[in-house]
C-alpha cells in the first residue's frame, strides 16, 4: 500500500473508533495534517451524530466546515471525550513529535483537554528513539536567536522554518518555528519540560507528558491498535 492509502485506512479506522466509542451529541477534537484530513473526510458520513468539533488549526477548520461540521471554540465546551490527530514520530511509550504542519500549539491545547488521544499514523512514523524528524518549537519572533543559542548548547542544530518563498513560516498564532535537527531524545518528558521553560518558547512539539492513549497504526496487513498506559 502507498503511504496515502495507509493514511486513508487509519482515517477510516479512527472514524469507526469514534463512532463506536463516543456518545451521540459529543464534541470531537480534531488534529491537523494529511492523516487528520483523512479522518475528517471519513467522519463526515456520520457528522450528524456529533454536536460539532474543536479544531486545532485554521486549515482543519476550513476542512471541517467544507463538510458541514459545526466548529466550536474550545472556550465554549467543558470536555472532549476524544482527540484524533496524526504525528511525525511516535515511540513505544506513545510519546510523539508533532508540529510538522506547524499546528503544534493548538494541537497541544486541544489534546490537553481530551480524555483520550488517538494517534493515527502509518508505520513510517513508528520509531525506537524520537528525534530523527526535526523537533519543531514555536517561538515568539524576538526570541528566535536567543533560543537558537540554547538549542546549539543542547547539541542540536536550529533551523528557522521558512515558506517556499524563503519568508519565515508564521503560525496561526503569529509566531515562528525553529526545527531542531540532530537530537536523539532519550527522555522525551524531561526534554519537553526543559525546552518549555526557555523564555520565548510558546510550545515544543514533544507530546510526552500528554502522549497518546492509543495508536491506530496503518500497516500493509491492516490497522494495528496499540494502547499505552498513561498516568
Ligand atoms: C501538524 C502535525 C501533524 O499531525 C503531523 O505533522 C503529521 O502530519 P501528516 O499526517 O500530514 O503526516 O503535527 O502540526
Amino acid at each position: 500500500m502507498t503511504q496515502d492509502e495507509l493514511k486513508q485506512l487509519v482515517g477510516q479506522a479512527a472514524a469507526d473508533y469514534v463512532n463506536a466509542n463516543v456518545p451521540e451529541g459529543a464534541v470531537i477534537g480534531v488534529g491537523t495534517g494529511s492523516t487528520a484530513n483523512c479522518f475528517i473526510d471519513a467522519l463526515a458520513a456520520t457528522k450528524h451524530r456529533y454536536r460539532g468539533a474543536v479544531s486545532s488549526s485554521l486549515a482543519t477548520t476550513t476542512r471541517l466546515q467544507s463538510h458541514g461540521f459545526k466548529v466550536l471554540d474550545l472556550n465554549e465546551i467543558d470536555s472532549l471525550p476524544v482527540y484524533v490527530d496524526g504525528a511525525d514520530e511516535i515511540d513505544h511509550s506513545g510519546a510523539m513529535i508533532k508540529g510538522g504542519g506547524g499546528a503544534l500549539t493548538r494541537e497541544k491545547i486541544v489534546a490537553s483537554v481530551s480524555d483520550v488521544f488517538v494517534c493515527i499514523a502509518d508505520t513510517t512514523k513508528r520509531v525506537d528513539v524520537l528525534g530523527q524528524f526535526p523537533l519543531p518549537v514555536e517561538v515568539v519572533p524576538m526570541a528566535r536567536t536567543a533560543i537558537g543559542r540554547r538549542v546549539t548548547a543542547l547539541g542540536g542544530v536550529p533551523v528557522v522554518r521558512v515558506t517556499k518563498d524563503g519568508a519565515p513560516f508564521i503560525t496561526d498564532n503569529g509566531n515562528e518555528i525553529i526545527d531542531i535537527k540532530g537530537l536523539k531524545i532519550g527522555d522525551p518528558r524531561a526534554l519537553e519540560a526543559q525546552i518549555n521553560a526557555w523564555p520565548g518558547v510558546v510550545t515544543v512539539g514533544l507530546f510526552a507528558g500528554r502522549g497518546a492513549n492509543l495508536c491506530l497504526l496503518g500497516t500493509d496487513t491492516g490497522v494495528e491498535t496499540i494502547q499505552y498506559p498513561r498516568d
